[in-house]
C-alpha cells in the first residue's frame, strides 16, 4: 500500500524508483559496493528494503542493520547478530561454524555473543564464517553515519572484507560526511583507497510524480484526491515521498479532512525536523551552524550569508569557515545550491527554520 507509513519493503509498493532499484540491483549483481544517499524521508530505507525483497527472491542472502542512534562496533555487532538470527536460520545452516568461534554460543533462538568478547575481532570473525560459508551475501548498513566515532575501526574491518571475501557486497545509507565521506573518498592512505562504492544519489520527486503517487495512493484505495488538493499538497510538501505518504494516510486511513490532514503533516514533519536538526547540531557550533541555517531558509547568496552572520554574532565570518559549513549542511542533504542561492532541500525544514522557537 503506497499509504503505509513504514519504510516501504516490497518492489510493488516502492514508487517512482524504478532507476535507481534497478541500478542497486546491478550493482549487487556485479558485487560492487553501494552508497544510497539523500534528504531524510526521500526513501532511503524503502529502496534498501524493496531491493532486498529483490534480492532475496534470487536466494541471495541479506542481511539488513539499522544503525539509527547505534555509535560504536559492540552496537554493529548487535545488529549483525540479530540480523543473522533473523535472516539466515543459523542454529540449522552454520551451527558448526559459529560453534568453533570463542565468545559465541549457539542456542535454539540463534546465536548469542559473550558480552567480555572484543567486539571488533568477534565482528570480524562472524563475517569471514559467513563469507566462506556462502556464495553470496548482502549486507545493509542503514544510516553508517552513526559509526563515525569509530571510522577508523570500521574503514579497516571493511578493507579487510573487501579484501578477503570478495562475495559480501556492503550496502550503505547515510549522510555524506564524515564517516561516509571516508568511505566515499577515501584518501591515498586509507586502506579503502580505490575501493570506493558506488553512489546512488535519491532525489526529492518531480512535481508530476508527486501528483501522480497521490492520485495513486487514493485510487488503491477507490478514492480520489481533488486536483486543487493534490497541487496544495504537491505546493507544501514537494517531492518528499515521507510527507506526502503521511498526508495520504491520514486523509485515507485515519479518515481527517484535507485541511487537518495539511496541518497533521506539518506537525509531524516539523518534529522530526527538530530531531534531525538537534542530531546534525550535535558536536557543532550550534549558534553559528543555526545562524546560517536559518539564512539558508530564507534563501540566501554567499555575500547574504555573510551578511546573516555579521548581523547575527557581530563578528565577520571568513570564507573558509563558511565553506566548512556550507559543506556540512550540503553533504548532510539540507541544502543545497541553485543558481548561486543556498536553500533547504526540503520545504518543511524552510518553514519549519523560519518559525521562531526551534530547539
Ligand atoms: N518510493 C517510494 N514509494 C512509496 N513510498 C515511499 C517511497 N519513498 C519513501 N516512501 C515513504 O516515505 C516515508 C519515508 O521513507 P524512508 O524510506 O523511511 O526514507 P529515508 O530512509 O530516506 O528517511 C515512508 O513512509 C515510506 O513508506
Ligand atoms: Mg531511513
Amino acid at each position: 500500500m503506497l499509504f503505509d507509513i513504514h519504510p516501504k519493503e516490497t518492489i510493488d509498493s516502492l514508487y517512482g524508483r524504478d532507476d535507481d532499484l534497478s541500478h542497486l540491483i546491478n550493482h549487487i549483481e556485479n558485487r560492487r559496493w553501494i552508497a544510497i544517499l539523500g534528504t531524510r524521508m526521500v526513501g532511503k530505507t524503502s529502496l534498501l528494503k524493496a531491493g532486498k525483497s529483490k534480492i532475496e527472491q534470487k536466494k541471495i542472502p541479506v542481511l539488513y542493520i539499522n544503525l539509527w542512534g547505534v555509535s560504536s562496533i559492540k552496537g554493529l555487532l548487535g545488529g549483525i547478530v540479530y540480523a543473522i538470527n533473523d535472516s539466515l536460520n543459523p542454529v540449522k545452516k552454520f551451527k558448526r561454524y559459529f560453534n568453533q568461534i570463542n565468545g559465541i554460543q549457539v542456542g535454539p533462538l540463534g546465536i548469542t555473543i559473550e558480552k567480555r568478547k572484543e567486539p571488533l575481532s568477534l565482528t570480524s570473525e562472524i563475517l569471514s564464517v559467513l563469507g566462506n560459508n556462502i556464495d553470496e551475501l548482502v549486507i545493509m548498513l542503514d544510516e553508517v553515519q552513526e559509526l563515525q566515532y569509530v571510522t577508523a575501526h570500521l574503514v579497516k574491518l571493511l578493507a579487510n572484507i573487501f579484501a578477503t571475501l570478495p562475495n559480501i557486497t556492503f550496502c550503505f545509507t547515510g549522510s555524506y560526511f564524515g564517516l561516509v565521506k571516508s568511505l566515499l573518498e577515501p584518501r591515498f592512505d586509507s586502506p579503502l583507497y580505490g575501493r570506493s562504492p558506488a553512489r546512488i544519489s535519491i532525489r526529492p520527486f518531480i512535481r508530476d510524480v508527486s501528483s501522480n503517487f497521490l492520485i495513486a495512493g487514493f485510487s488503491e484505495n477507490n478514492l480520489r484526491i481533488l486536483e486543487k488538493d493534490c497541487d496544495e499538497v504537491v505546493d507544501k510538501f514537494n517531492g518528499i515521498p515521507g510527507w506526502l505518504t503521511l498526508y495520504g494516510n491520514a486523509v485515507v486511513i485515519s479518515r481527517l479532512s484535507h485541511e487537518d490532514a495539511l496541518k497533521y503533516v506539518e506537525k509531524e514533519a516539523f518534529k522530526i525536523q527538530r530531531s534531525v536538526i538537534k542530531h546534525y547540531l550535535e558536536g557543532r557550533n550550534s549558534k553559528l551552524h543555526m545562524t546560517i541555517l536559518r539564512a539558508v531558509a530564507a534563501q540566501s547568496t554567499w555575500a547574504d550569508l555573510k551578511g546573516s552572520v555579521k548581523a547575527v554574532t557581530g563578528k565577520t565570518i571568513n570564507d573558509a569557515t563558511l565553506k566548512n559549513i556550507i559543506d556540512a549542511l550540503t553533504s548532510s542533504f539540507l541544502i543545497e545550491k541553485t543558481n548561486s542561492i543556498y536553500h533547504t532541500i526540503d520545504p518543511v525544514l524552510r518553514r519549519f527554520l523560519l518559525r521562531g522557537n526551534l530547539i
